[in-house]
């Protein structure tokens, strides 16, 4: 098992974090990139999150993988190198690792931290496959070191993550992974529309899991980039926006209050509002074009049966 950080040309230092996070926190609206929910306790959250009854992805997307891997192999052909994104605990590609005959795995994650240890355990389970662990910001660019090899490779995209860029950027990352595939796959979970209800309380469930997972953005925010947010006065919002079709999460102030740091302040009125996650959600027939439009070929889709999740399968 080997552990690299990639792009040190780009470095993902204290000082460029700080001046991203203070320049959202300044525009009008403000708003803070999704990428920071996952500080330690954010990462719990998530997980808690993915138990929660009201929250259908993780489980339908678990549904279709179990239902549908045999068909999914066989879409994908020879998967030797599978490169995961955002990658986390690892659990959902080591479920993969044996239908598509994995024999070299690259697990690409914004934090080596974590990666680690998922990957230490991993390798002890499969001690045939080698393994690299990857530490990149992918939202920023997609370009992998030269470490993952020449042979073609399947991307695995699970979880719905693409639902954080608007469509111009998924269609920009979309391009990259193609990109990227030297010549191989993609394998990628996508979140489709369905029913208001059923999508708003899958974002404000009524145990308030969503909610602390949103307002401890703002605790990460002020360990980041010493800001002084008291969570107390904010709120969590989200609600399904169905002209740009994507839940939208943000913070509202309860009150007017004044935020500052070392070199600024800005100040909130009562009801403002900072955005903090865009969460689209797609038709099948649109993701399946946009695929074409990034360059993919033959496009394939698995679904459950009530039709609330996509994973697709795609050749470079
Ligand atoms: C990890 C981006 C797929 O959008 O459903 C869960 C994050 N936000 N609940 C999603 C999230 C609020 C999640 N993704």
């Amino acid at each position: 098992m080997r552990l690299l950080q990639a792009a040190p040309e780009a470095p993902e230092n204290a000082v460029s974090i700080r001046a991203e996070l203070l320049s959202g926190l300044s525009a009008s609206p403000a708003t803070i990139a999704p990428k920071y929910f996952y500080d330690a306790l954010g990462s719990r959250l998530f997980a808690a999150i993915t138990e929660l009854p009201e929250y259908y992805l993780t489980r339908t997307e678990a549904e279709i993988f179990a239902e549908h891997q045999n068909a999914m192999a066989a879409a994908l052909g020879l998967a030797a190198t599978l490169v995961d994104l955002g990658a986390g605990n690892c659990e959902k590609a080591a479920r993969l690792f044996s239908v598509l005959h994995v024999r070299r795995y690259v697990a690409v994650d914004i934090s080596l931290h974590y990666l680690r240890e998922s990957l230490e355990n991993l390798q002890q389970k499969h001690p045939a496959i080698e393994m690299l662990g990857v530490g990149l910001d992918f939202s920023r660019s997609l370009h992998l070191p030269a470490e993952v090899g020449t042979e073609p490779r399947t991307l695995f995209y699970p979880g719905s993550s693409i639902g954080n860029f608007t469509p111009d950027e998924a269609l920009a990352f979309l391009r990259q992974a193609n990109a990227e595939c030297c010549g191989g796959s993609l394998l990628i979970g996508v979140d489709l529309v369905k029913p208001v209800n059923v999508l708003e309380a899958a974002y404000d469930d009524p145990l308030g899991i969503t909610a602390a997972f949103n307002r401890n953005l703002l605790r990460h925010l002020n360990r980041l980039a010493g800001t002084d947010f008291d969570i107390a006065d904010w709120r969590h919002v989200a609600f399904f926006n169905g002209g740009e079709s994507r839940i939208e999460m943000h913070l509202q102030a309860l009150r007017d209050t004044t935020v500052s740091w070392a070199a600024g302040e800005r100040r909130f009125a009562a009801a403002e509002r900072i955005h903090t996650e865009h969460s689209y959600k797609w038709r099948s027939e649109d993701f399946a074009a946009l695929l074409e439009t990034a360059g993919f070929s033959r496009p394939r889709h698995w679904c459950d049966a009530r039709g609330w999740f996509a994973v697709f399968a795609a050749q470079a």
